[in-house]
């Protein structure tokens, strides 16, 4: 059975060669040339990094926005994707003080953030980790693949929501692209 837990594995090898690997907001992780997706959380031997995360139930969103999403977004792995981000964010301690209905406003109602996204779809197919919960030093690993000519667009859905509400409880932000070589 395909686990649930992933860990993300930069270093010296995988199917993913990290074309830039930079610190949005707070503290950076260190420089690795390859990335490697590995089911479950098992330390793995010559890793210069690797984050956990977990795929977990929807928080925020809400039946017309599930509905909506799952008509249109598509899934990971298609061969045209060979592009792909790993962004792995931690929010603020304000933040996970807040309510969930006061955390869902800020999401959405005031940051569009899936309104926003879902006009990059189907060009750009995404996958939430959650890590938090696992003692992590990030509270959430995001998963983007996208064809190398929605590039472009992608870093444009990026500057939106960097610039909305919602980021406004982000401490620690990490952006690192990737290209697939096998
Ligand atoms: C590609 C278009 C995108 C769509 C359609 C989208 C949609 C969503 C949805 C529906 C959720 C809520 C999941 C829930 O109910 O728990 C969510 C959460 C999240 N998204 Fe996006 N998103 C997109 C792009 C992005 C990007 C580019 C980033 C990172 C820079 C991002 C970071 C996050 C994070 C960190 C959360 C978790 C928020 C939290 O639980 O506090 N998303 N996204």
């Amino acid at each position: 059975m395909e686990s649930r837990f992933t860990s993300f594995v930069g270093g010296p090898t995988g199917p993913w060669k990290i074309v830039s690997l930079r610190a949005v907001c707070g503290d950076g992780i260190p420089q690795a040339s390859h990335l490697e997706l590995r089911d479950g959380l098992n330390e793995v031997e010559d890793a210069t990094w690797q984050l956990r995360g977990v795929a977990s139930n929807l928080r925020y969103t809400q039946e017309s926005e599930r509905k909506a999403l799952a008509a249109v977004q598509p899934a990971l792995g298609r061969a045209e994707a060979r592009c792909a981000a790993l962004i792995p964010i931690r929010k603020t301690a304000a933040w996970w003080l807040l309510a969930q209905d006061e955390r869902r406003a800020i999401v959405e109602e005031q940051s569009r953030h899936i309104a926003i996204g879902m006009a990059y779809l189907p060009a750009v197919a995404r996958k939430l980790f959650h890590a938090r919960d696992l003692g992590e030093p990030f509270d959430f690993l995001t998963w983007f693949e996208f064809a190398p000519e929605h590039a472009a667009g992608f870093d444009a859905l990026l500057q939106a929501l960097r610039a909305s509400p919602e980021w406004d409880y982000v401490d620690r932000e990490v952006d690192i692209r990737l290209a697939r070589v096998r």
